[in-house]
């Protein structure tokens, strides 16, 4: 430093000739640069030069060999919103995103205003989307935002992002459960074409798109290589299918490129509205990985808006999202009542016996995403108790949530409202309406035989209004009715 300040002539015309050859090889390289690579925002994208993913490094054989598992780290998210929205909506994606664990942007239709500014650090980072009007001079899309929304693949895709394996495009007002996404993706072969999601609960809605489409509000999922070969030629994707709705659109370009979707349950576009709280009182036997619309529905807990409802079912599944919506059955043979708790979410009290058939169907509490005057109008069966003192439940909404030791997690679950109905009198008259409270006792463990079900059983019921119950592993010949 002080010896670099003592003047030497010599050594300064050195540095000038080095200088000069630095400059003429560097218009070298810029000229060649230029001719070679486009700008991949005004061109057709073909190249991504600073993309660097797993499958690009994997010079190193030992290590595609056997890969590591899939991680938060090897996901990207790609969620969709507008600058209209997301004042309103960024609580839904701030309750589960992870700041500096979860990778991804949030894509906006033009520069964020008023308190979205400055950016708030628990949200993902935002890009505005491309200008695409260049693209349909010609052809013109029916509605702007589908292709925009499909380009947003193209957009996240050209992100600098290492090791890379999955992108999950998504909306901003989808909640994703992040911890089951890892596991559900680790069991797919990252390195091979694989477009994942699920069609929609509202039969309509896969009428009038398909019911081959992953529906993108509840997650469209795309293996790195399978999202490479969709963004080489985006822009004929864009122009022949601009009349389509964006999930559509990318379905079809699928198609094209020889990927047809993989259905994987677990993710919910929610096509319903009003009390969705049958639907999540009975989830079906697999992970939870998203829940969309959030704005179509009523708050997921009748005493809290929508921002603060998602923010107590994620304390819940910040615990054990394995467990999450898990719905577990036994029955309380003295009452003659059956307990079916969604785990984090619900209890329900019957004052009758009922099978674990009969109860996984959800109650029908919510309503149809469009009118549709005839059924089916869902994907499932439902049922419809309402009124009758012998199949409408009590109904408990989650409270609180505490690992009690090592071993063991207490949630509690406390009752929204009377059921204002008498009591069961065909199964021997034993009311449940004093029951105010329940304390639901569960393993600390991640479970993972999720395709089974967990058994429970009724440990204390007392007259102060509390009931007890434990979970434990099913017996081998028990029958949950
Ligand atoms: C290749 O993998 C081996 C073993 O995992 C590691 O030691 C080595 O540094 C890797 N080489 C490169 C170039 O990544
Ligand atoms: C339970 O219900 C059955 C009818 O379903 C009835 O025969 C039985 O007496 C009831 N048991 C009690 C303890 O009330
Ligand atoms: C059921 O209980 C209610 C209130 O305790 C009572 O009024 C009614 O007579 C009972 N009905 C039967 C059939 O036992």
């Amino acid at each position: 430093m002080s010896s670099a300040a003592a003047f030497n002539f010599h050594a300064m015309t050195e540095k000038l000739g080095i200088c000069k050859a630095l400059l003429v090889s560097g218009l070298l390289l810029w000229v060649i640069f230029v001719l070679f690579f486009k700008d991949p925002r005004c061109s057709n994208s073909k190249s991504f030069p600073l993309l660097r993913t797993e499958t690009a490094s994997s010079s190193n054989s030992t290590s595609t060999d056997t890969p590591s598992p899939t991680t938060l780290k090897h996901i990207a998210f790609g969620l969709q919103g507008s600058e209209k929205t997301y004042h309103f909506r960024r609580a839904y994606i701030e309750a589960w995103w992870r700041p500096k664990k979860t990778k991804g942007y949030v894509y906006l239709d033009r520069p964020p205003t008023g308190n979205l500014l400055p950016w708030s650090r628990k949200s993902p980072p935002y890009r505005i989307n491309d200008d695409l009007s260049k693209l349909f001079q010609v052809v013109r899309p029916k509605d702007p935002v589908m292709p925009r929304m499909v380009h947003g693949i193209l957009e996240l895709f050209r992100e600098e992002h290492e090791g890379v394996r999955w992108i999950v495009m998504g909306d901003d007002d989808t909640i994703f459960f992040v911890d089951n996404l890892v596991d559900v993706l680790s069991k797919y072969d990252h390195t091979k074409y694989f477009y994942i999601g699920y069609p929609s609960e509202f039969v309509l809605s896969n009428y009038w798109y398909s019911f081959n489409q992953a529906f993108g509000g509840s997650g469209i999922i795309l293996s790195y290589p399978l999202a490479k070969a969709l963004v080489q030629d985006m822009d004929r994707c864009l122009k022949t299918y601009a009349s389509l709705s964006a999930d559509l659109m990318t379905m079809r370009c699928l198609a094209d490129i020889g990927a047809d979707l993989t259905p994987q349950k677990g993710f919910h576009q929610i096509d319903l509205q009003g009390d969705l709280s049958g639907f999540l009182s009975s989830h079906p036997k697999d992970l939870v990985l998203s829940l969309h619309h959030i704005d179509a529905v009523d708050p997921y807990f009748p005493s809290m808006d929508r921002a603060k409802s998602t923010n107590h079912l994620m304390k819940a599944a910040n615990v054990d999202q394995s467990r999450l919506f898990q719905q577990t059955i036994c029955h309380h043979r003295q009452n003659n009542w059956s307990f079916s708790i969604s785990w984090g979410y619900s209890t329900h009290i019957y004052e009758k016996i009922m099978a674990r058939s009969w109860l996984r169907m959800p109650i029908e509490t919510f309503k149809t995403w469009q009118k549709s005057p005839n059924r089916p109008h869902y994907m499932f069966n439902v049922r419809r108790p309402f009124g009758d003192p012998c199949e409408a439940p009590h109904v408990f909404f989650f409270q609180s949530v505490k690992k009690i030791s090592r071993n063991e997690i207490l949630t509690v679950y406390s009752r929204s409202a009377s059921r204002n109905l008498p009591a069961c009198a065909s199964s021997g008259n034993h009311s449940a309406e004093h029951v105010s409270k329940i304390h639901v006792f569960s393993p600390a463990t991640k479970r993972t035989e999720i395709h089974i079900s967990e058994c429970c059983d009724i440990v204390r019921v007392d007259n102060t209004g509390k009931a007890e119950v434990k979970f434990r592993e099913c017996m081998a010949d028990e029958i949950i009715a």
